[in-house]
């Protein structure tokens, strides 16, 4: 098992930029070994495949030109990346532009408009993609562990909640082990002052009445 271990198939956007590119790396130093990775410059896709075959060349890597901003091509690309792998277990918003460095007062519309169209529109539209996707596949996991402290009438009262939760199940404690271990070592050395949800986390119920949403 390489790294966290992780499985399934990752889809990252921006993958050709810096932070892109390290994402990338590491889902595949952590055992993933099927990445699309979509980005407007053929350039940073080409220099991200050349890093990851010289480190981790067991992956099946598929280079995607998108501009994430254009529907069709958005479309096209999740289109792809499940044609080639199945699935798709993580899907990154990373692409984004950043708007000149200016007072507010002297940005222009455009301006304005070209960082929405990328970093607004964009990471919805990838969103769209990768949640169509996701509510349709099986999820990796599908366990069902309880603790002892779960009597079996909190269970039934809880059930509901339980079906609603991304997973359809409660937490086994090995996933609390490796999320407080996370948190407290050198993969987690600039997460500071937050919270991690690792709990009940519910779908929600108009989401899952709405058929876009299936
Ligand atoms: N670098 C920082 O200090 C910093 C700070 C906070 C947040 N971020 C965020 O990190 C993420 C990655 O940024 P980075 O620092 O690696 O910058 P980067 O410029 O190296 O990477 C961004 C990548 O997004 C791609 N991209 C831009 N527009 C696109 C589009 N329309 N369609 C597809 N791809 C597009 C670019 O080609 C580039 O490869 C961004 O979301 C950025 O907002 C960065």
């Amino acid at each position: 098992m390489a790294g966290l271990g992780l499985r399934g198939a990752a889809l990252i956007t921006g993958a050709g930029g810096a932070l892109g590119r390290a994402i990338t790396l590491q889902f595949a130093r952590d055992g993933v070994r099927r990445i699309a990775a979509l980005d407007l410059s053929d350039k940073g896709l080409t220099e991200t495949a050349e890093a990851l075959k010289s480190e981790v060349p067991n992956v099946e890597f598929l280079p995607i030109s998108v501009d994430i901003g254009d529907e069709e091509q958005v479309i096209r690309a999740f289109g792809s990346t499940v044609s080639k792998f199945g699935r798709i277990d993580y899907a990154i918003n990373n692409a984004a532009i950043a708007a000149p460095f200016l007072p507010t007062g002297e940005t222009t519309i455009a301006d304005f408009e070209r960082v929405q169209r990328v970093n607004l529109r964009g990471t919805w539209l990838c969103e769209r993609e990768a949640l169509k996707q996701m509510v349709n596949q099986e999820p990796l996991e599908a366990l069902f562990i309880d603790t002892p402290l779960v009597t079996p009438v909190i269970r039934t009262l809880l059930g509901p909640q339980i079906d609603r939760t991304p997973m359809g199940r409660l937490a086994n404690p090995e996933e609390i082990a490796d999320a407080v271990v996370y948190l407290a070592s050198d993969r987690a050395s600039y997460i500071t002052g937050s919270v991690l949800s690792v709990s009940l986390t519910l779908r929600s119920p108009r989401a899952d009445a709405d058929p876009q949403f299936r």
